[in-house]
């Protein structure tokens, strides 16, 4: 997807892309007293209850992409995708994570390289689930702008709180509906990667900040189905992501053990590969019975930089 930034998108504040023609897609916006509530469920973050005011996206070849009452919009043209996004109940039991702080260090990391990349505007979350991460760097960067990438309404309908965020419905294995060097942060977070969409859509100076579990990542849990991460996978990493942006700037690893209670230790395992097939109840069960209240945070956070002569 080519283009520079045009005019109509100039006024807009997310240099998106439109998926059939690769034109730059407009925001309409209803008018104030057409507000619709944007009722994301249970969350219990700052924006709850914001009134979204996206109506649409449109092109100029045409192409028109109405908003969900909840503000995100789907862009997926065609056959659609065949990735499984996280469904409600996963998406609700990362929400209860990430409100009781259990990740934290996680965003703080992100955040910190957020604070030493110079005036990022333009913020870009792939996998971006509950809108968590995103929502924290747009707190942190006033003026910034940011989009929100997942196939899961449920996590997309709490994405799109954030006045600031665009969240889109996109499958993360196609070519990412944003212009080419319009990113000064990109960040995925245990998501799949599409490490060359990545180096094309970073401006230069730009960085791109990926986060992966290790192999004794919430090792404390696995028997209750969260998948173990392969030895070697950082390797695979580093290889792929450089195949396409050259050496990390800066690798950083996060070790911590945390504290939990029982509905805790279920929403870690539910929120993960488990909760495609386990039930929560049952997974309760097994975690009270068990008596499992301490668990092990460890994983990568790596960053790359596109050079400004890129
Ligand atoms: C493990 S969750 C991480 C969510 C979020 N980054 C966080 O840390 O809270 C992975 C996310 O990637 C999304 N996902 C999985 N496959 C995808 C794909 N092919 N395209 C877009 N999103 C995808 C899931 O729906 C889910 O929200």
């Amino acid at each position: 997807m080519t283009g520079e930034i045009s005019e109509a998108a100039g006024a807009d504040p997310w240099p998106v892309r439109c998926p059939h023609c690769g034109r730059a897609l407009r925001v309409d916006r209803r008018p104030p007293d057409q507000h619709v509530g944007n009722d994301a469920g249970q969350h219990a973050g700052q924006h709850a209850g914001r009134p979204t005011t996206i109506r649409a996206l449109s092109c100029d070849g045409g192409h028109r992409f109405d908003a969900a009452r909840q503000g995100y919009v789907n862009l997926l043209v065609g056959r659609g995708s065949s990735a499984t996004p996280d469904d409600t109940a996963m998406i609700m039991a990362r929400e209860r994570v990430q409100d009781a702080g259990i990740l934290r260090s996680v965003t703080e990391a992100l955040t910190a390289i957020a604070a030493r990349t110079t005036a990022p505007r333009q913020v870009l979350d792939c996998g971006a689930g509950t809108g968590h991460h995103l929502h924290a760097l747009l707190e942190a960067l006033p003026a910034a702008s940011g989009i929100a990438l997942d196939l899961s309404p449920a996590g997309l309908k709490r994405a799109a709180k954030h006045p600031r965020t665009l969240a889109l419905a996109w499958d993360l294995w196609r070519p990412l509906p944003v212009a080419d060097a319009s990113i000064d942060l990109l960040v995925d977070v245990f998501a799949p990667r599409s490490p060359a969409e990545y180096a094309r859509v970073l401006s230069p100076g730009g960085r791109a900040v990926v986060v992966t579990p290790r192999p004794g990542h919430l090792h404390e849990l696995a028997a209750h189905g969260l998948l173990g991460m392969r030895e070697g996978k950082h390797r695979e990493l580093l290889a792929r992501m450089g195949e396409a942006l050259g050496d990390p700037e800066e690798h950083r690893r996060i070790g911590e053990t945390i504290d939990l209670d029982a509905e805790q230790a279920a929403d870690l395992i539910m929120m993960g590969p488990a909760g495609h097939h386990r039930h929560r109840d049952q997974v309760l069960h097994d975690v009270g019975r068990e008596g499992t209240r301490r668990a092990t945070v460890d994983v990568d956070v790596t960053t790359w930089r596109r050079h400004a002569g890129d």
